[in-house]
């Protein structure tokens, strides 16, 4: 830890690094400069107008996410993260040796998952008493599969690799991994609470055993960007936007079997958030490495300005403190790609509040690199406990003609 703070004291950043900051500027600066909104990704249909039933005015809905296409809703679109999320993860019952493993697995998966995307294909259209009468709004429903069940298929897919043993070790046992992650997002808490109840149910009639989950929160956004979490910081500033970066960082290509795929990371990171906040504004800021009020970066400019991680106050000081949570994680430094983050926070009763992480990226190695580079000396890392964990592959999307987990289980 010294050693590198010391290096990076002490001398420029070396070409590779500079040429990485360059390669990651160009990332970050046409997302920043096109302002948070990414226009025309979020075509949605117009908000039905409230409806009147026995007598109660009922909201109106949430404009609808089409659950089906190329790619998963629940990633990039919307576009702007809805308010409310459940994150579920379940175990489904293990291959009975190596002959059912060959025989039976793949077949049992592969009906599960078309019959999985035919049922959130109709919740998200629901109107009916499935959801208590609530319309479905702008829910949706985002589905991932463990390494074991990739692994099972061909140990060589992206998603076949869970995370590395000493980033979960921490991690209790009942909380760690899982085959399957369905993650609930709507404006409504409430849809968001009667899908989760719906599918659980309908997991559990087909043997899947719940492992763990975790509801989340994000305050209402005014215009589509970051939003604050529970430490009071804008959260969500420098991740992909547009198509290009999208398609670059966060969807896989191929194999063939997984293109339109992409990979999640979810982490339940408990916050001591007393503890952050009981620093000074400025103490916090040079935690973060932007300023509280509009993330702008303690190296200058406004807050679409990009971070500049050579930047140096007049007596030779890193402007971004060498140990802040910005310069630690960001592509220059960490040499990785950009994950897209689209967290929640949650509150569940004093002293276990926190941030539910949760990324996107065509590749873990973008992931682990970037723990590592926390977990070698962000002091941010300092006030969070990872209380669970798993890595998943997001299925591309799915239609009628193209049923959910076909093209790596069928
Ligand atoms: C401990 C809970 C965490 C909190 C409260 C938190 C909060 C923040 C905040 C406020 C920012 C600056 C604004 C922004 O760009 O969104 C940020 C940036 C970032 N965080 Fe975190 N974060 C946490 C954990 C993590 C973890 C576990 C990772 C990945 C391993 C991560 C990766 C990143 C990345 C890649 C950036 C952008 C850096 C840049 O390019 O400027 N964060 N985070």
């Amino acid at each position: 830890m010294d050693t590198d703070r010391n290096d990076v004291m002490d001398s420029e950043p070396p070409p590779l690094v500079r040429r990485r900051l360059l390669g990651s500027l160009a990332v970050a600066v046409p997302a920043v400069a096109a302002g948070w909104a990414v226009a025309g990704r979020d075509r949605r249909p117009a908000a039905r107008a409230p409806e009147t039933v026995a007598g109660t005015t009922w909201a109106a809905a949430a404009a609808a996410v089409p659950p089906e296409g190329p790619r998963q809703a629940g990633v990039d679109r919307p576009a702007q993260p809805q308010q409310n999320a459940t994150l579920a993860v379940f175990d489904l019952p293990p291959p009975d040796g190596a002959a059912a493993r060959n025989s039976g697995e793949r077949p049992f998966l592969a009906r599960l998952l078309s019959d999985l995307g035919r049922r959130i294909t109709a919740l998200c259209s629901d109107t009916g008493p499935e959801l208590g009468g609530l319309a479905s709004g702008d829910l949706s429903v985002t589905v991932g599969v463990g390494p074991r069940l990739v692994a099972s298929v061909d140990g060589r897919l992206p998603g076949a690799a869970g995370l590395p043993e000493d980033l979960e070790r921490a991690v209790p046992d009942h909380a760690r991994q899982g085959d399957l992650m369905v993650q609930l997002c709507a404006a409504d808490p409430q849809v968001v609470a009667h899908a989760e109840r719906v599918l659980t149910g309908w997991l559990g009639e087909r043997s899947a055993r719940a492992r763990w989950s975790q509801g989340g929160f994000r305050p209402p956004a005014r215009e589509p960007g970051p939003v604050r979490n529970l430490l009071g910081f804008l959260d969500g500033v420098s991740v992909p936007r547009t198509e290009r970066e999208l398609a670059r960082e966060v969807w896989l290509a191929g194999p063939e079997r997984v293109r339109g795929a992409t990979i999640a990371v979810v982490r339940r990171l408990r916050l001591d958030v007393a503890g952050f906040l009981a620093q000074d504004v400025t103490g916090q800021e040079r935690v973060i490495g932007r300023q509280r009020s509009d993330a702008a970066p303690l190296s200058g400019g406004g807050p679409a300005a990009a971070v500049d991680l050579g930047a140096k106050t007049a007596d030779g000081r890193y402007l971004v403190p060498l140990m802040s949570h910005v310069r630690r994680a960001h592509p220059a430094a960490t040499g990785s790609g950009l994950m897209l983050r689209r967290g929640y926070s949650f509150s569940n009763g004093t002293g276990d509040q926190g941030l539910l992480f949760i990324a996107f990226q065509r590749d873990l190695r973008t992931y682990v690199e970037t723990q590592r580079r926390l977990d070698d000396g962000d002091e941010l890392s300092a006030f969070a406990t990872a209380t669970a964990s798993g890595t998943f592959l997001v299925l591309p999307g799915f239609s009628a003609g193209r049923p959910l987990g076909s093209s790596v289980f069928a």
